[in-house]
């Protein structure tokens, strides 16, 4: 999806047991980019290249003047020793957290977990690079360590904000569609930050949502529903689901097997590259909202396109959790959760009602619909902020 090669690419060698880990800056903008850090077994420098991309269309969609980056670490996020190994790769990529690089939780790596390992490194919280650029750096750490640190039941704001953005997208396009919410079945892939506050807030719509997946594999109930609530408390840290809390009626598939569930609306929010070629004839789904980075190949997509399935890109339906830190550093937002969820909720519905509206006019797909209103903005904010490094306060 890249346009153009980008700006910086890292690749750090962890001294202690070799892994590699890899940091993109697709671009600046006045010095500054931003995108999360994942852990996985298997991550290479491609994919974090992919994700530093489309980082780029999402801060250009969201209007946010920085440009876009990603980190990864190819290391088992479950194995005892991955705490160690982030903080290690924190420690080398240094020089570009301190000065360049915004980052946030991702695949594998939570948010408090990150903050936790910044704040052993001496760099306070992640978003540390976002802060120096303040106006007045105590202040805003004190406000944004406070939005970070607000729990909506029982779970922090920023690991529920980017799921309710996802549903909230779901429901834009439901109601656009003109279905009806309590008539529409969805199935998740994924269950942790992004999967689970998907599906908490999509049933809270009246959506049936009637299988979830994790690492370990499907929860299906295609009669009844799952209680979602009941699987959120049977959840652990990495978003995987005591098998004890399910209900009679409840069903487990084998975690391949995701795509057998029925349902009109589809959410991967778990790894990338999830529907390929292989698979993607196996979708039932005529909704797509892509809560995960870059679930969909090319060629699936193309496909799935072809026989009319509604696809809601990456870089807007996830968009939610970018956007509330941005929105909170700059505050334009409070730590009240309710601020953010009515600032979100009403910019993801107009721009998903933008984009399918411009569709249907056979102005392109919503993703190319997306991108052109994004590469509007970057090239509006290549010629007001530049790319080169800028000591300048930008808030
Ligand atoms: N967390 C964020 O703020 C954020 C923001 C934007 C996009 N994303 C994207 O959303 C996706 C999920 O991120 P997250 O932060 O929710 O991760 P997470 O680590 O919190 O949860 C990942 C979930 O996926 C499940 N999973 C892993 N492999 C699976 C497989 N093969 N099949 C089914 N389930 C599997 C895990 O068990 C877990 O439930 C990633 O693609 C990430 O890049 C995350």
């Amino acid at each position: 999806m890249a346009l153009e090669d980008p700006f910086l690419s890292v690749v750090w060698t962890d001294p202690v047991t070799g892994t590699k880990g890899y940091v993109v800056i697709d671009r600046l903008v006045g010095g500054i980019a931003t995108g999360g850090t994942r852990m996985r077994s298997g991550c290479t420098l491609d994919e974090v290249a992919d994700l530093a991309s489309r980082m780029s269309y999402k801060t250009g969609a969201l209007n946010i003047p920085v440009g876009g980056a990603k980190g990864g670490i190819d290391y088992e996020p479950s194995d005892p020793g991955a705490r160690e190994v982030l903080r290690r790769f924190v420690e080398g990529v240094r020089p570009l957290l301190d000065h360049y690089w915004v980052t946030a939780e991702d695949l594998g790596v939570p948010q408090p977990l990150l903050d936790a390992v910044f704040e052993e490194a001496g760099l306070g919280m992640s978003l540390h690079a976002a802060l120096m650029r303040s106006t007045d750096p105590d202040r805003t750490l004190r406000r944004v360590k406070e939005a970070f640190a607000t729990e909506v039941e029982g779970i922090p704001l920023p690991d529920v904000i980017g799921g309710y953005g996802v549903a909230e997208a779901a429901g834009a396009a439901i109601e656009h569609l003109g279905w009806s919410p309590g008539e529409s079945c969805a199935v998740v892939q994924g269950f942790g930050s992004m999967g689970g506050s998907t599906a908490r807030y999509l049933a809270r719509q009246g959506v049936r949502v009637v299988g979830v997946a994790d690492a370990r594999g499907v929860i299906v109930n295609q009669e009844k529903g799952l209680d979602v609530e009941r699987l959120l408390r049977a959840r652990n840290d990495y978003g995987e689901i005591d098998r004890a809390a399910l209900r009679p009626g409840d069903d487990e598939l084998p975690v391949e097997e995701w795509l057998s569930v029925e349902a009109e609306v589809l959410v991967p929010a778990a790894i990338s590259y999830a529907i390929t070629a292989d698979n993607c004839d196996s979708v039932h789904a005529t909704l797509i909202v892509e809560a995960a980075n870059v679930p969909i190949t090319e060629e699936a997509e193309s496909r799935l396109l072809e026989r009319g399935v509604v696809i809601i890109p990456d870089f807007i339906a996830n968009s939610g959790a970018a956007g509330w830190a941005w929105w909170t550093l700059f505050g334009d937002v409070s730590a009240r959760p309710a601020d953010s969820f009515e600032k979100l909720s009403s910019e993801m519905r107009w721009v998903v009602r933008r984009l399918l509206e411009s569709w249907e006019s056979g102005k392109g797909t919503p993703r190319q619909v997306a991108r052109e209103i994004s590469q509007r903005n970057l090239d509006r904010f290549a010629a007001e902020y530049g790319e080169a490094k800028s000591s300048h306060p930008i808030f």
